[in-house]
């Protein structure tokens, strides 16, 4: 008799999210054994894929002289920042606490570049001790108050300009950036100007040039016209006899959520190094500043079936995640896709499927086929990004539990928050007892 070797089943589009003998499993890691020994909700991350999607920019970038700054707003967890500074990568940061994060971590600050329209004196302050790499400026109010800052710490900032490339992301109205009326960036055509002034102040040093044009972008050509939009600015500005050591082309590059199929990072790279080499910019040192695509797809969010709620209109799945672990949906009506951590044969019906959080806008997906009993569990896909770094205490709900999945073996990197964790930072309440 020949056995049938069984082939488990990735998720199209999710190649760590497996369903083995009909059971979800993340790399080697069954969710619901998971799920049953931390709790729900929870959320689980492949560290494989976390590296695997790093790595694709690496490829893409084999050769250059570049630098990948995590755009740690995506998911700011240690236990992730940890994996991300043993593999070499650089920070995006938007805040001194995401600074602080990165230094816990072990993280290098001479990786580390500091974006962000509102930067504040004392996150100057604390940066430019630390040692970054890099400021991303946004306005000429900033610079000026950058270079005071500097000067009295005795210091010199190393700054780039943040160019608003008026550049739209076209087909993918989503998360745009780059275009005039946001409140990103200089003006392109401004730009020269301002390099100018900068390149007079004493406490500043200007090192490069950066854009960001938006984010989940499925599409090459923004990427393109962003590119060439730069390279004109920095041969405008070179003209003018003022260096520019980088060009960070910032992040933005879209995941899959429902069925989108954005370029893999090694495959878009080589694209747009071709157009830097056309144009004699090619040995230029590159920076980058992805976030969603280097953690997005690495993660899923486990919730648990609280209630089923068939009506005259609309049936309710009622789980135990809600919009303050999941923010994506009522904030951006963003899809994520929901799936049963066991597969079975009975009928699906059609579900709304909400949180326990007292408002209508606290849905997690509308109108999915499942089927599922109270007490099942499912897993929201796509969770890795914008979702923990997101959440918040709305209805004083403690947020998630963590764990980093390593092939099979699991490491819990944030224990569930309880209610002591949550008065702790309030004043004049008495303590629970226990
Ligand atoms: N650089 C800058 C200056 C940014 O503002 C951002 C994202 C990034 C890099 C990283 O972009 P990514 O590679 O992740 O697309 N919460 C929204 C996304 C907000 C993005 C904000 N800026 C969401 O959940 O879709």
């Amino acid at each position: 008799m020949t056995a049938t070797a069984y082939t488990p089943t990735a998720l199209p589009g999710h190649p760590h999210v497996v369903y083995r003998h009909g059971k979800l499993f993340l790399d080697g890691v069954d969710l619901n054994a998971l799920a049953i020994e931390y709790g729900t909700p929870l959320f689980a991350y492949s560290a494989e894929a976390i590296l695997a999607a790093l790595a694709a920019y690496q490829r893409g970038l084999a050769g250059r002289d570049f630098m990948v700054c995590y755009a740690m707003k995506a998911n700011s967890s240690l236990g992730i920042l940890r994996l991300r500074a043993g593999a070499g990568c650089g920070f995006d940061i938007v805040s001194g606490g995401e600074l602080d994060r990165v230094l816990a971590a072990g993280g290098d600050p001479a990786k580390v570049i500091f974006s962000g329209v509102g930067k504040t004196e004392a996150e100057m302050h604390q940066a430019l001790t630390a040692g970054i790499a890099c400021f991303n400026v946004e306005s000429e109010q900033e610079l000026e108050v950058l270079d005071a800052v500097a000067r009295t710490l005795g210091l010199r900032a190393p700054v780039s300009i943040r160019v608003n490339p008026n550049v739209d992301a076209k087909t993918h109205p989503y998360i745009s950036t780059g275009l005039k009326g946001n409140k990103f960036g200089i003006a392109h055509e401004h730009t020269l100007q301002v390099y100018q002034r900068a390149d007079a102040m004493p406490g500043l040093r200007v090192v490069g040039i950066d854009c960001h044009i938006g984010s989940q972008i499925t599409r090459e050509e923004p990427y393109m016209d962003a590119m060439d939009r730069m390279l004109d600015l920095v041969e405008a500005i070179e003209t003018a006899g003022i260096p520019i050591a980088h060009i960070d082309f910032g992040g933005g590059l879209g995941i899959n959520y429902d069925g989108d199929q954005p370029p893999a990072a090694d495959q878009l790279w080589p694209r747009l190094l071709k157009q830097l080499d056309a144009r004699g910019f090619g040995q230029r040192k590159l920076l980058l500043e992805p976030g969603r695509s280097l953690v997005g797809n690495a993660g899923v969010c486990v919730s648990k079936v609280l209630y089923l709620k068939p009506g005259e209109q609309k049936n309710f799945c009622i789980v135990d995640a809600a919009m303050n672990d999941l923010p994506r949906p009522a904030m951006y009506q963003a899809y994520h896709a929901i799936v049963p951590l066991v597969q079975n044969n009975a009928p699906a019906s059609v579900w709304e499927v909400v949180g326990p959080v007292c408002e209508s806008g606290d849905w997690i997906g509308h109108e999915r086929s499942l089927a599922v009993q109270r007490g099942d569990r499912v897993a929201v896909l796509s969770a890795g990004a914008y979702c923990m770094s997101m959440a918040s205490n709305y209805n004083s709900r403690g947020r998630a539990a963590e764990i980093l999945v390593s092939g099979a073996s699991t490491q819990l990197i944030r224990r569930r928050e309880t209610s002591q964790d949550q008065l702790r930072a309030e004043l004049g309440t008495l303590p629970l007892a226990g």
